[in-house]
């Protein structure tokens, strides 16, 4: 057990996490919280040593591998930046999560084939650590391609992943969200301005904050 609360924010890129994690952020260290805001893969010095492998390798790894890859990353990152935030009582905003694994190797590139799934519940399960809340922020493809149009630097392994594979990515946000609708709140960031959708997901993690 831990006295901290540990946030997640996935979806697709170019949905607006970075720009969510910033205003959220600030709003609540401006109430006086104490936050750590973080990011997946990396997060940890050897973690961020295996980012770089994952996205910008010359030698893609094979899907398993790929997968055990993503979560060497993360459990490193668990073990010594995450866990020891929560117990020391932070909130923790991590830029993606279990989640990413999910849509992006279990459906964005095994199409949801239940071998593949299954390795990946597994290793969620051994990791012993859920999000007590995961915005998931969605916006249509057309939108988030011109958002990542206008960026600059150099796209990474699945950035330049073809269209039907970040339709795939979407499903599987969208099963996982329908799957736990307790902890993930759907978030579409096309709608609002961006002040008015991080003002409500500060509300959510206060709520949170008063229960922990
Ligand atoms: P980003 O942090 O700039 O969005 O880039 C991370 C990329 O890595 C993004 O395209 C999603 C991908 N990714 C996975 O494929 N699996 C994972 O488990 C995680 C955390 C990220």
């Amino acid at each position: 057990m831990y006295k901290g609360v540990f946030i997640t924010l996935e979806g697709g890129e170019g949905a607006g996490k970075s720009t969510q994690l910033r205003l959220v952020g600030e709003a609540l260290r401006e109430r006086g919280h104490d936050v750590l805001i973080t990011r997946e893969p990396g997060g940890s010095p050897g973690a961020e040593d295996l980012r770089q492998l994952l996205l910008f390798g010359n030698n893609p790894l094979s899907l398993r591998a790929e997968i055990l890859a993503h979560f060497a990353a993360r459990y490193d990152h668990v073990d010594r930046v995450i866990l020891p935030a929560l117990e020391a009582g932070q909130i923790v905003l991590c830029d993606r999560f279990t989640d990413s694994t999910l849509a992006y190797q279990g459906y964005g590139r095994a199409a949801g084939q239940a071998d593949i799934l299954d390795l990946i519940h597994n290793l969620t399960a051994m990791l012993a650590l859920r999000p007590d809340r995961t915005f998931l922020l969605e916006v249509p493809r057309a939108i988030a391609r011109q958002r990542l149009a206008a960026r600059a630097g150099r796209p990474d392994r699945y950035e330049q992943a073809d269209e039907d594979f970040h339709a795939r990515v979407a499903e599987g946000f969208e099963a996982m969200a329908l799957h736990e609708p307790e902890r993930v709140r759907r978030v579409n960031t096309a709608q609002e301005e961006a002040g008015q959708i991080s003002h409500r997901i500060v509300e959510d993690i206060l709520a949170l904050v008063c229960q922990a």
